[in-house]
């Protein structure tokens, strides 16, 4: 009997109707404004040979593309990116052509999503690319196309953020750290984990390029964020303030033309290694992840046997869609007067972890002197207000705090370190809060050795990714078991050799006759924001950051 012949692939979907009409007049919108803008479309297969993909520098993990082999046993992925095809097209096809050359493309890229996160692995994608020039101009042609792109599709309003990916280079060449540690600090960076960067720069002579990394993360905003940033650069290499000045003139540029919808990030570090300066993402307000990246590229085409400059960005056109409908839906809702909550309507919505947590939230909250009558009250009530405030909460499981914070439904979210380490996903971790303190340790039967005998060891714990990755770590095979609560009866049971979980008290160990043997790292409570709302939301996110960063500082001494 066929198992899958009534559904689609997850990370896929059918489309019907609206939806259709939404993408379509998306696309044709955009087109229209390429195509006066004097960009020519092209296409480029849906399927290329890895080597495009992975030529010099390996650009998306392998573990990301969709591959298939071909009737030649060659191996071929499914296009992940339109910019890398492009480069590839117009070093071949179109070799030795005028200069600059403008094109667009509309096209579905294809990327491995983790499962069930609610991610699309098939997007549609429109965007621009502009070769052969490396001018103030072309950069200011770029990022006002993009921005003419999104106030013309947009039902919600837009921010262009700028960055630019040499400060992050300059710095970190100036940094010897391993391989490990320059992951871990970019990966740090780019979720404005003040408090996890803080602590892996410890291990540095403490110097100028350290202070400057720590700071990276909280270098953003308007334009104030360049007077700032200019005092810390200030006798630093030179090269930071030429790139200072430089987005300054294009953040300058992009106002006098009428383009003010602009933000800066000088700790905006994009994923994508192929970009070389200039770096720049949009956000909307209905969407929880950015909808437009893009950026310049100067480097890429030599991995094709050229050398031109380039700069360019890719659009969402599935989320602008979404937005679209959702836009039309809203109106639709906001004639009902039954009071149903749909939107956060401008509030701040904040998602609090239920149980283990709740009772030190609730502490912190009374001690802002927020009016916590609802909370404490709660019933089996699950969406509450603030009295007085325009904060919004909702009391979730841990792992769906950060479910919401992702996708932007909720804008921030208190939760363990120990589920962020667990579910992972994109998000900034912007606060230690000090609070819900324990420790992830590897426990097994009092007096047993674990290590012993050549058997392959099991591993019980609730948090699989978690273990898998400390085993790894040490170059040790095991076998994990996932296990949903009390998982100290695993050992008991003979059913594990040990277990990985978090011991707070150590009591639950104690009393079951389990010994903690390694531990692996502290846990806590960590605040958390979803990246759209950082940017839409900045002043109202800033100041509640900043309220409980008061509270909980003197608590507890090098939090943030
Ligand atoms: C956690 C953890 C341990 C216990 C440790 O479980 O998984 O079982 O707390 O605390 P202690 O060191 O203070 O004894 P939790 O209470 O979250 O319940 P669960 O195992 O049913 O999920």
């Amino acid at each position: 009997m066929k198992k899958y012949d009534r559904i689609t692939p997850e990370g896929t979907k059918d489309l019907l109707f609206q939806e259709c009409e939404a993408q379509r007049k998306i696309i044709e919108t955009l087109r229209d404004r390429f195509e006066e803008r004097g960009y020519r479309e092209v296409i480029t297969p849906g399927f290329e040979f890895y080597d495009v993909f992975s030529s010099n520098s390996m650009y998306f993990p392998q573990e990301s593309m969709y591959k298939l082999i071909d009737n030649k046993g060659r191996l071929l992925a499914m296009r992940p990116d339109s910019t890398i095809p492009i480069a590839r097209l117009t070093s071949t096809k179109l070799k030795g052509h005028e200069l600059p050359i403008r094109l667009y493309y509309a096209q579905r890229i294809y990327r491995q999503q983790p499962e069930l996160r609610g991610k699309s692995s098939e997007i549609m994608q429109m965007g621009i690319e502009l070769v052969g020039l490396s001018s103030f101009e072309s950069d200011i042609e770029i990022l006002t196309a993009g921005m003419e792109a999104l106030s013309s599709c947009c039902v919600d309003d837009f921010r262009i953020e700028l960055g630019h990916i040499g400060i992050y280079k300059l710095l970190m060449n100036n940094l010897s750290a391993t391989p490990e540690q320059k992951e871990a600090i970019h990966f740090l960076i780019a979720s404005k984990n003040y408090a996890g960067l803080s602590d892996i720069l410890e291990a540095f002579p403490e110097n100028h390029t350290v202070a400057l990394l720590k700071e990276l993360p909280r270098l953003f905003g308007g334009r104030e964020a360049f007077e700032k940033a200019r005092q810390l650069f200030n006798g630093y290499d030179k090269k930071l303030l030429d790139i200072l000045s430089y987005l300054e003139r294009i953040f300058q540029g992009l106002i006098e033309r009428n383009f003010d919808k602009v933000m800066i990030d000088f700790g905006l570090v994009h994923q994508a290694e192929y970009y070389s300066s200039l770096i720049f993402r949009g956000y909307i307000s209905s969407a929880g992840e950015p909808v437009l990246s893009g950026g310049r590229y100067d480097e890429l085409f030599k991995d094709f046997g050229e050398n031109l400059p380039a700069t360019g960005f890719g659009i969402n056109v599935d989320q602008l869609a979404i937005s679209l409908l959702k836009g039309s839906e809203a109106k639709r809702l906001s004639n009902r007067q039954d009071g149903t909550l749909t939107q956060s309507n401008g509030k701040i919505r904040i998602a609090l972890t239920k149980g283990r947590l709740e009772d030190s939230i609730v502490d912190l909250f009374e001690n802002m002197e927020y009016d916590c009558s609802n909370l404490s009250k709660k019933g089996r009530k699950l969406l509450l207000s603030i009295p007085g405030k325009d904060i919004e909460v909702v009391l979730a499981k841990a792992a769906d705090v950060i479910t919401y914070v992702e996708h932007g439904v909720c804008d921030i979210g208190v939760v363990g370190k120990d589920t962020i380490m667990e579910i992972g996903g994109i998000f900034y971790e912007v606060l230690d809060l000090g609070f819900g303190k324990c420790k992830f340790a590897l426990a097994v039967s009092k007096g047993s050795d674990f290590y012993s005998g050549y058997s392959t060891k099991r591993i019980a714990t609730k948090y699989p990714k978690v273990a898998r990755a400390y085993f790894e770590s040490k170059g040790m095979d095991v076998e994990v078991i996932k296990i949903e609560g009390s998982v100290e009866l695993a050992p008991l049971l003979n059913l594990a050799d040990g277990i990985i979980d978090i011991v707070e008290t150590g009591v639950t160990l104690k009393e079951n006759g389990l010994e903690v043997i390694e531990e692996i790292r502290d846990i806590s409570a960590r605040l958390i924001v979803n990246v759209a709302s950082m940017k839409l939301k900045k002043t109202e996110i800033d100041e509640l950051i900043s309220d409980i960063y008061k509270r909980i500082r003197g608590k507890d001494k090098g939090l943030r």
